[in-house]
């Protein structure tokens, strides 16, 4: 199959969509609808979409990346109002935080109604849904006139992709379209909270924390318990991505994180000893540290001023991809306050470590 590349230049260039973006759009949306699929840019990373209501697009979508037929997907919408065909029930909780975090970074589990096929959801009764803020997504949604089922639009178990080079690097050749909408703003997935248990809980950290959806409930959300630990046999992850091995770059790394505001210097301290030895190593640091790793590390890559976790959230995923490009053969990285964004980007981290962590 060819893969068109379809570059939305006046979006990239000014933020907001032209005639002629909408034009290239519409013909994504074209593909949509039929059958075919369609990377395309949202706020966190970019999604291989397709009709989420067609079962034959979804079986398409996990062939696509590679993906495991039990890892459910997140049927995204563009409007409120598109929720209703999808869900059996939407719970007054559920739509207190539709009402807070849509369009957005959010993405709630919900009860399904007959019209989501099973392919999409994994076997499960519960649907997945997320109505995204990206103006590209909104549109080609919107223009398809059905949900898109969209998972990360990368090969199962590499980083997500944050620009359009990215999905060329992972699905040239297993997708109709890539929409190239620049950046993506966020640059890591979207929070997941289920909605189907009380407490609602928190299956995946995202850029819509923990911290704000229990602010917005005004009681305390509970965290997955595997998010918490190492994987253990005996905890299974009740969203079933959770536990495929994911991000990891082909070397392996280890994460040194601040137990507190003083600990830099034993960051960077522990950092540098685990640079030493043979072969090629890297670190994943902080702008102000880079110096300090000069002749430490034979790649140094800056994931954003200390302290700026919007930065670090940004520029995460690529810096994994180029622990790759760069043929590494170890890796050290600076971690981050495990709250807040930070958790989110922690998760990330830990499983790009598998699990490799350490406080100082
Ligand atoms: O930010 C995002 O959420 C991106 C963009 C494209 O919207 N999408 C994304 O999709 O990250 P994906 O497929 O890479 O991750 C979706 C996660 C998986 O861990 C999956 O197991 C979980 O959501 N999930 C989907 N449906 C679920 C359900 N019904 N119950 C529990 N977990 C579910
Ligand atoms: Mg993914």
């Amino acid at each position: 199959m060819e893969t068109r590349l379809l570059e939305l230049k006046d979006y990239k260039a000014a933020g907001h969509l032209s005639d002629a973006d909408r034009k290239l759009i519409g013909e994504a949306a074209e593909v949509i609808r039929a059958g075919g699929l369609v990377a395309f840019p949202t706020e966190t990373v970019y999604g291989l979409g397709g009709n989420a209501l067609d079962p034959d697009a979804s079986a398409r979508i996990y062939a696509a990346k590679g993906r495991p037929s039990d890892n459910p997907l997140i049927a995204h919408i563009s409007c409120i109002e598109e929720i209703g065909p999808l869900t059996a029930a939407f719970r007054s909780d559920a739509r207190i935080l539709a009402q807070r975090f849509w369009p957005g970074p959010m993405t709630m589990v919900l009860p399904k109604s007959k019209i989501v096929p099973k392919t999409t959801t994994g076997g499960l009764d519960t649907v997945a849904v997320r109505m995204p803020s990206h103006p590209v997504a909104r549109e080609l949604i919107r223009l398809a006139g059905v949900p898109i089922a969209a998972p990360s639009a990368n090969l199962s178990g590499r980083p997500s992709p944050t620009t359009a080079a990215h999905c060329m690097e992972d699905l040239n050749g297993r997708v109709e379209v890539i929409l190239d909408g620049g950046s993506c703003p966020i640059g890591v997935e979207s929070t997941i909270v289920d909605v189907t248990c009380e407490p609602p809980m928190l299956l995946r950290p995202g850029a819509v924390t923990l911290e704000m959806l229990c602010e917005a409930l005004g009681l305390e959300v509970e965290k997955d318990p595997v998010l918490e630990g190492e994987a253990s046999p005996d905890l299974k992850p009740k969203a079933p991505g959770m536990k495929y091995r994911h991000y990891a770059p082909k070397a392996p790394m280890t994460v040194v994180c601040p137990k507190g505001p003083g600990s830099e210097e034993a960051v960077i301290r522990r950092v540098r000893e685990l640079l030493k030895g043979p072969g090629r190593s890297a670190v994943i640091c902080a702008e102000e540290h880079a110096p300090y790793y000069k002749g430490y590390a034979d790649v140094i890559r800056e994931s954003g001023p200390a302290g700026d976790l919007g930065r670090a959230a940004r520029s995460l995923f690529a810096l994994l991809r180029e622990m790759d490009d760069e043929k590494v053969d170890r890796i050290a990285a600076e971690g981050f306050p495990d709250t807040e964004l930070g958790y989110a980007i922690m998760n990330r981290m830990r499983k790009a470590a598998a699990g490799n962590i350490e406080w100082v």
